[in-house]
């Protein structure tokens, strides 16, 4: 049987390390190797975001400049481990730069919570909100939201729905607007505190108490957030494309494009591999500004199976005035207030970057790096396929994992040009060079 290390998260993080090493016959520099990760005065800090920290987990971070997003500049802040990512972004930020930029429209920033309760009544009885259970939970909650209020947000609506296939099940549903902030704990908060109200009001309720009281199931909020629409688009007549067009013409180059999305919009193996590669770029900034990316890609997904089938969340129109239009739909929860997007102190300097932007401002930029890294992918995969450009950075990775110095890398990334690059291949040749008699890359 499995054996149980029982109270870990209330032991030091020195007996914590000291356990770790004892069940799992660690290495004796596993704590050396933690502590070099470790920083100095403001690691109490990180070690509160979560439990059981042992040390830092770092990223890079990166930026992506010439940015233009409705006629404002920025410089992006990334934070990704894929080394292409930022590369990509930049290559295609300068070339919009050039073509108008990026325009965005963010629809809306409602978000939805739910309560999930059984009811043994008849459904007839709640095919609508029954009349004062609104203002009976709002005011139950008042105290809360008063802040959220002088804000300009709040609880915006609420709907009583009966579940899709589960009978006796219902949803309390509530709207609100949490202005700049993603507004998870506030409206779980919210949530939590209406379940005992929401219980009263049917126990006093003349209509409803005869056929008992609800049995509630839970109360969260939904990560399905297509209220938190944001379109983005760019634009220019199709021989101005010619720049990214490789060894096709300008035209072609905007046809093979299209056909590369409209596969991505039909097919949803190759939709789910077009979209990660958009969310190579919102996901980058989503970490950077300390939003929530699960919580993001949970939404996107299913944004993307809306009509039931999974589909890219971008597509390309060929006008008959020759103008290629490349457009995206994506729904992004995401804030500037509250959450890590305070306490963290790189998303703090990330937004500082941005310009302290608005939650929607944040929304726009996420979304359009998204679309810069969509673009990138696709025009490499039409082209001259990705593994060119990312094989270089690849080689950069192996060549550190390899601990190559400086004089090695400057050779090797001269002797495997136009070379297949493989992990032996670096190894190889690694390994040939430093036993070769005289400096320099090996004859072959
Ligand atoms: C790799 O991270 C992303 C791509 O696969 C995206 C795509 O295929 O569109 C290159």
């Amino acid at each position: 049987m499995t054996q149980l290390i029982k109270g870990f998260s209330k032991l030091s993080r020195e007996e914590k390390i000291n356990q770790l090493i004892k069940h799992f016959g660690l290495p004796a520099d596993f704590p050396t190797r933690l502590e070099r990760y470790r920083i100095g005065e403001e690691q109490a800090l990180f070690d509160d975001f979560s439990e059981n920290t042992l040390t830092n987990f770092f990223l890079p971070f990166g930026v992506a400049p010439n940015f233009r997003i409705d006629g404002k500049s920025y410089v992006v802040p990334m934070v990704t481990e894929e080394s292409s990512v930022v590369a990509a972004a930049s290559r295609s930020a300068s070339f919009w730069a050039g073509h108008g930029g990026f325009k965005t429209t963010v629809h809306d920033t409602q978000k939805v919570g739910q309560i999930w309760f059984r009811w043994k009544g008849p459904t007839l009885l709640l095919s609508s909100l029954p009349e004062g259970l609104e203002p009976h939970l709002t005011q139950a909650v008042a105290s809360l939201t008063l802040n959220m209020e002088k804000r300009g947000g709040g609880i915006t609506r609420m709907q009583l729905l009966p579940s899709r296939g589960l009978p006796g099940i219902y949803q309390l549903q509530v709207n609100f607007n949490t202005v700049d902030s993603m507004g998870a704990n506030f409206i779980n908060s919210c949530l939590e505190e209406m379940k005992e109200p929401l219980l009263e009001f049917f126990a006093k309720d003349p209509r409803r108490s005869p056929f008992g009281q609800p049995e509630i199931i839970m109360a969260i909020l939904s990560n399905h957030t297509p209220e938190c629409l944001v379109t983005c688009s760019v634009e220019c007549p199709i021989d101005e494309l010619t720049p990214m067009a490789g060894n096709f013409s300008a035209l072609e180059f905007a046809q093979r494009f299209k056909t590369a999305v409209d596969i991505a919009l039909d097919d949803t193996s190759r939709a789910v591999t077009h979209n990660k590669g958009l969310l190579n770029g919102t996901d980058a900034v989503v970490l950077a500004t300390g939003n929530d990316f699960r919580a993001v890609e949970a939404g996107v997904h299913a944004f993307a199976a809306r009509d039931g089938r999974y589909r890219s969340l971008s597509r390309c129109t060929l006008t008959p005035e020759n103008h290629f239009l490349f457009e995206l739909a994506i729904p992004l929860a995401m804030g500037t207030v509250g959450g890590l997007t305070t306490l963290h102190p790189m998303a703090a300097l990330a937004l500082e970057l941005l310009g302290k932007p608005s939650a929607k401002e944040l929304m726009s930029i996420a979304a359009a790096a998204g679309m810069a890294n969509n673009f990138s992918a696709v025009t490499s995969l039409i082209t001259t396929g990705i593994q060119k450009g990312h094989m270089k950075l690849h080689l950069t990775n192996l060549l550190n994992a390899l601990e190559a110095s400086e004089t090695e890398k400057t050779n090797a990334l001269n002797y495997f040009q136009g070379k297949a690059i493989s992990a032996n291949a670096v190894r190889t040749f690694l390994n040939e060079s430093r036993n070769a008699p005289h400096p320099g890359p090996p004859s072959r």
